[in-house]
């Protein structure tokens, strides 16, 4: 039997900001796969990060899958930004104002990943009827804004509702977790079936990332 690997991203946002293109370096050299980059616009959510000239500054140093974790109202404003900057995929919030299919547009045409950010009390139901298009199902784990939060015990029974209405509906996306993770709340979650972990804090802040990434993966 093939062992499922679980793929790590480590967040950007709790990256030294004066050495992202460190950050992004060792991220790939410490064995994660995806670079999670999370936007947001002061409006959706009560905090600012990063825009697009800084993902293509980044692109430029990288070969990560660059998840674009977009927590802004009117992403699609914004979207043909991030998608000429490099993402590789476009996660966008559906309870935020704006365009969901637009979105969906953009990056069917630019051929690039479409996911689903879901904030922790959202149903799981309420916006199904993207799923059948869905790449990614990212199930937050704290609300959205702010790193270093307490992982919230809601997301393992989520995750699990996720992969049951996956394999019920015949739909194909991975099931992505964030906010809090780490050694054990990772393995959580991996046990309710997540194939993608997110971690900002518990990775950069580790004082040894790469041995993390490895315990984070189960190896
Ligand atoms: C929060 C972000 C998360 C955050 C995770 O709004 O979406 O990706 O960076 O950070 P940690 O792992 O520190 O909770
Ligand atoms: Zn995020």
């Amino acid at each position: 039997m093939v062992m499922r690997e679980l793929i790590i991203a480590p967040s950007l946002f709790a990256a030294a900001p004066d050495n992202f293109g460190a950050a992004v370096t060792n991220a790939e050299r410490w064995g994660a796969k995806y670079l999670h980059i999370d936007i947001m616009d002061g409006h959706f959510v009560p905090n600012l990060s990063f825009g697009p000239d800084i993902v293509a500054g980044l692109r430029k140093k990288s070969g990560l899958y660059f998840d674009v974790h977009l927590m802004i109202e009117n992403p699609e404003i914004y979207a043909p930004q991030f998608i000429k900057a490099g993402a590789d995929c476009l996660t966008v919030h559906p309870e935020a104002k704006g365009d969901m299919d637009k979105i969906l547009r953009l990056c069917k045409e630019y051929n690039i990943g479409f996911g689903i950010a879901l904030k922790p009390h959202t149903p799981l139901d309420e916006f199904e009827a993207y799923y059948k298009d869905c790449d990614l199902l990212l199930i937050m784990s704290i609300e959205p804004g702010f790193g270093g939060q307490t992982f919230m015990p809601i997301a393992p029974p989520r995750i699990s509702q996720a992969k049951e209405i996956r394999r019920e509906k015949g739909y194909r996306y991975k099931i992505s977790v964030d906010g809090g993770i780490n050694q054990e709340t990772g393995a959580s979650c991996k046990k309710a079936g997540a194939d993608v972990l997110v971690a900002g804090s518990a990775i950069f802040l580790s004082d040894d990332p790469g041995a993390l990434i490895s315990r984070l993966k189960g190896e």
